[in-house]
């Protein structure tokens, strides 16, 4: 087996069929940075792609946390209302999944390059970081609460910015689909909390 330059690797034998062994590329081949916007006829100024590419990666970075945070509690419901919760769990996690996929797509189609990976949303996303271990319904739903505030304000601040700078394709994937799947997820959620007794809820 010969890597991208010819050059044989540590574990290569000669076999006589060279012609038909995978030729693997040299890990260097990033044909663009991140950070980096390629052109494209769009119709918007670098200046404006730049600003929606960059702003779309944090919010982006919180979807992906609360996706996340929706699979934890999917995972690590309990009490009375356990089939009830990790069915409704599972159904946001979902929906967040679905936006991630569109604010992703979003990035590339302004020329962007969108985040990927868990380390790099660990390092963008502005939602706390929850423990580790099991905690009850009630600090479960108010936890995913408090991500989609912070998410909704963010992408509210971020498709007013859009459509000043002359961006309303950005303004209108915030706004119909982001902001409009997250309030709905927070009214069902809100609801679960509603007659909650006191020492249930951890209040004293
Ligand atoms: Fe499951």
């Amino acid at each position: 087996m010969k890597s991208q330059n010819g050059h044989r690797t540590a574990t290569d034998e000669a076999s006589g069929c060279e012609q038909a062994e995978p030729v693997l590329a040299d890990r260097q081949g990033e044909i663009q940075r991140f950070g980096e916007l390629i052109e494209l006829p769009l119709g918007l100024s670098r200046a404006t792609r730049e600003a929606s590419v960059t702003a779309l990666n944090h919010i982006l970075a919180d979807v992906m946390t609360l996706r996340d945070l929706y699979q934890k509690h999917h995972w690590q419901a309990s009490g009375p209302t356990f089939k009830q919760l990790y069915e409704l769990f599972a159904k946001h996690y979902q929906q967040q999944s679905a936006l991630t996929e569109q604010i992703a797509q979003r990035i590339q189609i302004l020329g962007g390059i969108s985040i990927a990976m868990s380390a790099d949303v660990a390092d963008l996303t502005w939602l706390d970081r929850p423990p580790r271990g099991r905690e009850t319904v009630s600090v479960q739903i108010t936890r995913l609460l408090g991500g989609h505030e912070k998410l909704l304000l963010e992408a509210r601040e971020l498709a007013r910015r859009c459509m000043e700078e002359g961006d309303p394709g950005t303004a209108d994937l915030l706004v119909s689909n982001v902001v409009r799947t997250n309030e709905l997820q927070v009214w069902v959620l809100a609801e679960h909390l509603v007659g909650i007794p006191d020492a249930e809820a951890g209040r004293p």
